[in-house]
């Protein structure tokens, strides 16, 4: 089977004018590569909502990635609008992977709660939200990367049995 291809997008106003350089990405990458993925793109946007929501869409619909990761723009700032943008494009809701990264993170930091991240289909590409720090993309991609593969293989109808093995009662 092939590798999954994934794209990642950092939301960050500075790092799109090269004012900050951007770690989250980067570390990113490093993270996929290191669990076996392709990593076909890696961009840098500004935090507008309506050009993240046709960047998202777009790379959707042309199915260039099954997976992207969008990093910053989860939180209270008044420029912060990723989630929003990502639910402008969605076809399905995945409540289970922010719940289980917020819920991972709550044991490192208090702060965990504020990352208002969301995790959604279009087609056949997954899309989550990662915090913008490098420490927080890194704790939260770290907990969700375990479970991942399965379900992208459920979801371009590559996997094969969805069964656990039985446990002895
Ligand atoms: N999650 C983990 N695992 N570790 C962290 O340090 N930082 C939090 C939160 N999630 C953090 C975390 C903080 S301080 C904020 S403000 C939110 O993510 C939103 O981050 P963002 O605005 O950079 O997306």
């Amino acid at each position: 089977m092939r590798s999954f291809r994934a794209a990642i997008i950092t939301v960050s106003d500075t790092g799109f004018a090269g004012e900050r350089i951007d770690q989250s990405g980067p570390l990113i990458q490093d993270m996929l590569i290191q669990a076996g993925y392709e990593v076909a793109l890696y961009r840098i946007l500004p935090d507008e909502r309506t050009d993240l929501a046709e960047h998202l869409s777009d790379l959707c619909d042309r199915h260039q990635a099954d997976l992207i990761l969008t990093t910053g723009g989860t939180g209270f700032s008044p420029r912060d609008y990723t989630p929003e943008a990502t639910l402008d494009i969605a076809e399905r809701l995945v409540s289970g992977i922010p719940e289980a990264m917020r819920a991972y993170s709550l044991q490192k930091t208090n702060r965990a709660m504020l990352s208002r991240s969301v995790a959604v289909i279009r087609g056949q590409t997954l899309i989550i939200n990662l915090p913008g720090s490098p420490r927080a993309a890194k704790e939260n991609l770290e907990c969700i990367l375990p479970a991942l593969e399965h379900g992208l293989a459920i979801m371009i109808g590559t996997a094969k049995d969805c069964a656990r093995p039985l446990e002895p009662v």
